[in-house]
């Protein structure tokens, strides 16, 4: 099941059109919730990514977490999720791409 909560300044324009579109375009490029659904070289190419993004300090989206502070990641937190995506990458274990 799938919520989000969309904050007060949210509903002032141009503010809503500028955050829906980060929105969009983030659940465009990677939604996790379909990641069970995926082919082993989507998968591959986005923990690859969110490797490198994660490490790169580029994701989550500075812009999103300086509004979100709760949303900001230590360099603990980034190792860990760094590690799971890893984990996650089928591309490690070098299964065959379906
Ligand atoms: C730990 C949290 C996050 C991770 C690991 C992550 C990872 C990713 C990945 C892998 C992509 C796709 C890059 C590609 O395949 O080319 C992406 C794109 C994107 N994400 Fe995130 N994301 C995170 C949080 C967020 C948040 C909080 C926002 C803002 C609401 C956001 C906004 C976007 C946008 C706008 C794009 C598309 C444009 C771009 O690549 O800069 N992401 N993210």
């Amino acid at each position: 099941m799938r919520k989000w909560y969309y904050p007060w300044y949210s509903y002032i324009t141009p503010v809503n059109f500028w955050m829906q579109g980060h929105i969009d375009e983030g659940r465009a490029e990677f939604d996790m919730s379909s990641w069970g659904r995926r082919r082993a070289k989507w998968q591959h190419h986005k923990a690859k990514g969110s490797i490198e993004l994660l490490k790169e300090g580029e994701m989550p989206l500075p812009s999103y977490t300086w509004l979100h502070p709760q949303a900001r990641l230590s360099v603990e937190e980034r190792a860990a999720l760094a590690n799971f995506f890893s984990d996650l990458d089928p591309g490690k274990v070098g299964r065959e791409e379906r």
